[in-house]
């Protein structure tokens, strides 16, 4: 059973909220015949909170909810409603710079279901960010950079690549070729030789004269919140992107690479399948113009 817990509360141990009460970790419990415990039948958001605020909420709200009503689910709790438990889970946690999840199910089967079960979930950034995001580059003060493998397994997301399910089977056997390797991320790649994404991440590939590719919703990848900033920073920026297919040789004509995630922000890609990727002058303009955003939306600006 779980334990209610005012408000503010300070935890040794994490609090979560999970369906309209915030408890502690240890204590919330799913039933085993919920959806999205039996069948991985669930939704999930993964979003980053600076200073207390969460970056891109109104997007990450709108894929949640788009995504549960193209699926069938029942209603998910409100953005108003989640955000309040944002707030909440934070003040608990005693974080200001966090990484939140938010999961929704499909719930108990049986009877009509009109609410998903829901959670939220919050912890330090720091435990989150990939190597390659953690460590700094020497020179520049960026990110110093992702290693990245292919995929030895050929990948075809069907329909369910368009939303961010719970159903994440195919995508972590994927990323475990990436640990295997020693690696940051592992990129995914259609039958066809054509790049996707990333396990946990979209990609870009940049070309000698700067444009900027990266492979189209219709292949059905994650539309990534990140990947959608990062799309329109370009057009603020003068920088012609195009969203197409990315054959696997472009990868060997790329002057730049990056991956986009909500947590890692854009991640220079440094090396893939051993290949050293030379350049990185086009993603460091995008990452600044990102974390300037960030800094508008967050106001994690010093007045
Ligand atoms: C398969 C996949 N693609 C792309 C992304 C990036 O999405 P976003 O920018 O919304 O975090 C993720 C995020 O976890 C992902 O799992």
């Amino acid at each position: 059973m779980s334990l209610p817990l005012p408000p503010g509360t300070r935890l040794p141990d994490r609090a979560l909220w999970l369906n309209g009460r915030l408890v502690r970790g240890d204590e919330a419990a799913l039933s085993v015949f919920d959806r999205g415990a039996r069948d991985g039948g669930g939704l999930f958001e993964t979003l980053r909170v600076y200073a207390g605020r969460p970056f891109a909420w109104e997007r990450h709200m709108e894929r949640l909810v788009l995504s549960a009503a193209e699926l069938g689910f029942p209603v998910p709790p409100s953005p108003i409603r989640l955000r309040k438990a944002l707030d909440q889970v934070l003040e608990a946690c005693g974080l200001s710079d966090a990484v939140v999840r938010i999961t929704v199910t499909r719930g108990i089967p049986g009877g009509r279901p009109v609410r998903t079960g829901a959670w939220l979930e919050a912890e330090p950034v720091a435990g989150r960010l990939w190597p390659g995001a953690r460590r700094l580059d020497p020179e520049d003060g960026g990110p110093a950079g992702a290693r990245a493998v292919l995929s030895r397994r050929p990948f075809i997301p069907g329909m369910l690549g368009r939303h961010k399910t719970t159903s994440r089977l195919a995508w972590d056997l994927a990323r475990e070729e990436a640990r295997a390797a020693g690696a940051d991320e592992v990129l995914l790649v259609s039958p066809d030789a054509e790049v996707l994404e990333g396990s946990a991440s979209n990609v870009f590939v940049v070309r000698a004269g700067g444009d900027v590719f990266t492979p189209p919703l219709a292949a059905d990848v994650l539309p990534g919140v990140t990947r959608g900033v990062v799309l329109e920073l370009c057009d603020r920026l003068g920088i012609i992107s195009h969203q197409g297919p990315v054959p696997l040789e472009m990868l060997r004509w790329a002057t730049e690479a990056f991956l986009t995630n909500s947590v890692q922000e854009l991640l220079p890609l440094a090396e893939i399948a051993g290949r050293p990727v030379p350049e990185r002058e086009v993603t460091l303009r995008l990452l600044a113009a990102y974390r300037e955003r960030v800094a508008e939306e967050c106001a994690t600006r010093q007045p």
